[in-house]
């Protein structure tokens, strides 16, 4: 993560669209799964808890363990956004993040379709707040979120 991708505008953009939605973190992060799994349902069944398999979305999306994952989700998202100036402090913990990923099984192209189901869920929350500008400005942070996740795709362990 060399290039800085983010103008100082967008960071504002970022900044403080998020002071918005992460107001109500579990309800945006919901929302953001819920229109994953209309588009991708069948991500459903790699949530697997030691208490419950889930076999359907809303069983999975009334569960306190799912819950739990949400709340992770919003986390890293947070984390991102409170590091939009030095988005590469967190490469390595989102390259670990993907390896951590790629082993629960879930297809790096699926990331996608979180992107997405992310711009439609802050879009959801910040109604005409979201402007075209704040859109680009997310796709941008997420790309780099996704892109340092997908390290961990191709990259084996260091130092194991
Ligand atoms: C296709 C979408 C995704 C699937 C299928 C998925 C699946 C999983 C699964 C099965 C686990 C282990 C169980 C658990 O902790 O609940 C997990 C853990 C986790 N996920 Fe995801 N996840 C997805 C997207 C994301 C995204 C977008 C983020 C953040 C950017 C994220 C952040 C985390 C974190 C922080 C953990 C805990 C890792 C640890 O234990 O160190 N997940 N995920």
């Amino acid at each position: 993560m060399e290039k800085e991708p983010l103008t100082e505008p967008q960071k504002v953009l970022i900044r403080d669209s998020w002071q918005i939605v992460s107001q109500d973190q579990i309800h945006h992060g919901t929302v953001l799964f819920t229109r994953l799994f209309e588009l991708e349902p069948d991500l459903v069944f790699l949530f697997q808890y030691n208490s419950a398999h889930f076999s359907t979305v809303q069983e999975c999306l009334g569960s306190s363990e799912f819950t739990e994952h949400i709340r992770k989700v919003m986390t890293v998202i947070d984390a991102a956004v409170s590091s939009v100036d030095s988005l590469s402090s967190l490469d390595e913990y989102l390259t670990g993040l993907g390896r951590k990923h790629r082993a629960t099984g879930v297809k790096l192209e699926s990331f996608k379709t979180v992107g997405e189901s992310l711009i439609f869920a802050l879009e959801s929350g910040l109604g005409e707040l979201f402007t075209p500008e704040t859109r680009e400005a997310w796709s941008q942070l997420y790309g780099v979120v996704v892109g340092a996740m997908s390290r961990g795709w191709y990259r084996e362990p260091q130092g194991e």
